[in-house]
């Protein structure tokens, strides 16, 4: 299967902000191991971050017929993007939504996400593993 791994605002800074929540590793070492993981299980995944809440929205657009799956860490959009939401819902490829941390332990505005109701399935709280674990929910 072909994945797409897409995170969001502020993801870049994985590994040098808020390390205690999110850990230390950088975003591109956390891809590395995702990408050896799903070649491993005889899948490939292509990764994008950008800060730009549009051009989230046009790489899940042109997902269509591409991915089989996508993996969203939206970051801070989780909680107020309906762009995002509505691009989620005007795709027909499953969207696992995925956050580090775990988002109910922490400040109220982080308990709500508009994203969850369109995606296949949210996982949160496993700081990396998160990622892994909504990848491997689609060759479970
Ligand atoms: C996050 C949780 C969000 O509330 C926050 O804005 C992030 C990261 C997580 O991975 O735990 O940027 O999505």
């Amino acid at each position: 299967m072909n994945f797409l791994v897409l995170n969001g605002v502020n993801l870049n800074l994985t590994g040098k902000r808020e390390r205690d929540v999110y850990g230390g590793q950088t975003l591109e070492e956390i891809e590395g191991e995702l990408a050896a993981f799903c070649e491993s299980n005889g899948h490939a995944a292509h990764f994008f971050q950008s800060n730009s809440e549009g051009e989230l929205c046009t790489r899940i657009q042109q997902a269509e017929g591409v991915y089989d799956g996508i993996v969203l860490n939206a970051g801070a959009f989780t909680h107020y993007s309906y762009a995002l939401r509505d691009a989620i819902a005007a795709i027909a490829v499953p969207v696992v939504e995925v956050h580090m941390s775990n988002v109910h332990a922490r400040e109220e505005f982080r308990k709500k996400s508009v994203l969850t109701e369109v995606c296949k399935g949210e996982i949160l709280g496993f700081g990396k593993n998160s990622y892994k674990l909504a990848l491997e929910s689609f060759w479970l």
